[in-house]
């Protein structure tokens, strides 16, 4: 079956994630097959408006652990870091749909969302200090931005979950309802977005994201390769083992 979908009805690409054995963990194919596709849909004017989901119940629990252990991202050419600079550089408006669990990523890829809505079931985290590893997606740079330093030095450092209506509260989310309704609405609302002028929708974005851009790239890269030499190290291979072992991780000596 397919762990990625994609349907292009009414000027609206709507992406799914669909791998629920895994709890919609992402690899590092997924992550491919979703930078040539956003690529494609920014090239294509059919495409007015893209839109991020899941299911009721869960949006993702963030990359594969298993690619992780065995896999690790190579350099910044990894699909996982195309991905990431294909969202940075989306020129049409993205909406995210999200439910249930949005780990690590599945919360990062959100700040370059420009609609973001959530059930009252979503359950955000940036467990990446808890992982042995470091911000990622520009989170460093975007969180403490939108939600101040504060607010994002505590969600970074203790990495401890958070529900939709602290995340609405940080400013994080435009809406929360109930979970049976979030698709559905943020379908209505990109079929709304793609009847307007599609020029105006991107000189808008642009003007409120491209002068950002070259700071997201910088913090991109730069977070990739304290990233990607953490997640080398020991307590990252304690904490990904630890989770797929299903027991506590033991950094006592990390
Ligand atoms: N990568 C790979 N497999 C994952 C995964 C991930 N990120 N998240 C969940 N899975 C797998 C589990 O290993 C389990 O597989 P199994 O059935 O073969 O044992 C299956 O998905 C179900 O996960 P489980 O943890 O039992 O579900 P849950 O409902 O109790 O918890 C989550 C759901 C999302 C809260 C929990 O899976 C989780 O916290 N995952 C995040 C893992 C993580 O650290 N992600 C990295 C972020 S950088």
């Amino acid at each position: 079956m397919d762990e990625i979908l994609f349907l292009h009805e009414g000027g609206v690409l709507t992406i799914t994630f669909n791998r629920s054995g895994k709890k919609n963990a992402l690899t590092s194919a997924m992550y491919a097959r979703l930078a040539t596709q956003l690529a494609a849909a920014d090239a294509d004017s059919a495409v007015r408006v893209v839109v991020i989901q899941g299911q009721e119940a869960l949006f993702t629990a963030g990359n594969d652990v298993t690619e992780f252990l065995q896999r690790p991202p190579a350099d910044t050419d990894a699909p996982v870091f195309q991905f990431l600079r294909a969202l940075a550089d989306f020129s049409k408006p993205l909406i995210a749909a999200v439910c249930g669990p949005a780990v690590g990523i599945g919360t990062t890829l959100l700040l370059h969302c420009d609609l973001v809505y959530c059930g009252d079931n979503a359950l955000f985290s940036l467990p990446f200090v808890n992982l042995g590893l470091c911000p990622e997606a520009a989170s460093s740079l975007l969180l403490p931005q939108r939600i101040g330093v504060a607010a994002a030095a505590e969600k970074l450092l203790f990495g401890e979950a958070f529900a939709a209506d602290e995340a609405e509260a940080l400013g994080l989310v435009n809406r929360v309802l109930p979970p049976a309704e979030v698709n559905a609405f943020a379908q209505a609302q990109a079929r709304k977005l793609a009847g307007k002028p599609a020029a105006s929708l991107r000189a808008t974005k642009a003007m409120l994201r491209a002068p950002q851009r070259p700071a997201v790239h910088a913090a991109i890269a730069n977070e990739a390769a304290e990233f990607e030499r953490l997640l080398r190290g020991p307590a990252a291979k304690e904490a990904f083992s630890a989770f797929l072992a299903k027991r506590k991780p033991d950094f006592s000596s990390c």
